[in-house]
């Protein structure tokens, strides 16, 4: 029988989850397995979630705008999902039930880790630009690797209140936009997670002046891979990761539940999905 898994978005077409996946099928020898988009508009999005498996799939992975409704949807979720309240990875448990699991702070953790070897969050404050989704992963995954403080930082303050609220974050500090400067004192890591640096969009354009030279800069924006953020950051002699890592590495863990096999983040996997952004 074909295990089929999906990835869930709307829209869909720009997911690079199947090059990632199908790479690794092919690579690990997996027989019978596919890996296939979904588009799914938002009004059937709790329903096709729920219902996998009468579709075929034993298991998923979730994008934009699905992750908060496929949490709802979903009765059982591992710890990372059940506090962010979003899932991006749907497997299927021994019993059949469908459980929602959250890999993209893992992601973001294993990229740092991978790139820049001997980087460890409990070396000081970090810092984290923007407070959506996944500033949300990202501070979870953070708070749990030890970082000793959080600051964030956001153009809407209600959204980093709510931010620190919800994630129960023990070591949060709110910054106001104009005190952003401020908050890089001191600290050992600045991660943009906002959608500035993007193509099309304007640059973040805070002063780096403060943020020690032993701090890492990293983005999450990997389109281009270079940001003007990171640019600046690597010319100031910062060591810098960009964020293709991240999308790469979030894949890993389910993979390995859907198909019993630990796949390698590898050189030739980047320049796939690099090959694939230049074609675009
Ligand atoms: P995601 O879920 O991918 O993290 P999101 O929830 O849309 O995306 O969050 C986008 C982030 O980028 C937010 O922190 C947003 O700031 P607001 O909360 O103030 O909206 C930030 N952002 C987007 N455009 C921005 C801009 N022009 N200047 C500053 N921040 C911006």
């Amino acid at each position: 029988m074909t295990r089929k898994v999906c990835v869930i978005g709307w829209p869909v077409a720009h997911s690079r989850s199947p090059i990632i996946h199908n790479h690794w099928i092919a690579k690990y020898g997996i027989e019978d397995a596919e890996y296939v988009r979904l588009a799914v508009e938002p009004e059937g999005a709790a329903h096709t979630i729920r219902n996998l498996a009468g579709l075929g799939f034993i298991g998923a992975n979730v994008t934009v705008p699905h992750k908060e409704t496929a949490f709802a949807a979903l009765e059982r979720h591992d710890a990372m999902a059940a506090r962010l309240k979003a899932v991006n990875t749907i497997v299927t448990l021994a019993d059949g039930t469908l459980e929602g699991r959250n890999t993209d702070g893992y992601g973001f953790i294993a990229n740092l880790k991978d790139r820049a070897p001997g980087w460890r969050a409990d070396k000081g404050p970090a810092v984290i630009l923007g407070a959506g989704g996944a500033a949300r992963a990202i501070a979870a995954a953070l708070e749990d690797e030890g970082a000793p403080e959080i600051r964030i930082v956001n153009r809407t303050r209600a959204r980093s209140e709510a931010l620190v609220a919800e994630l129960r974050l023990f070591s949060a500090r709110i910054v106001a936009g104009p005190d952003a400067v401020k908050a890089l004192k001191e600290a050992a890591l600045l991660v943009n997670t906002t959608t500035l640096g993007m193509k099309g969009e304007s640059d973040v354009d805070l002063d780096l002046g403060k943020l020690p030279k032993s701090a890492l800069v990293t983005d999450i924006v990997y389109t281009p891979l270079e940001t003007g953020l990171l640019r600046r950051a690597r010319e100031a002699g910062h060591q810098v990761v960009d964020g293709l890592g991240m999308l790469l590495h979030q894949a890993v863990p389910g993979f390995e539940a859907w198909f019993g096999v630990r796949p390698d983040v590898t050189e030739e996997l980047r320049e796939l999905v690099l090959a694939d952004i230049a074609g675009k």
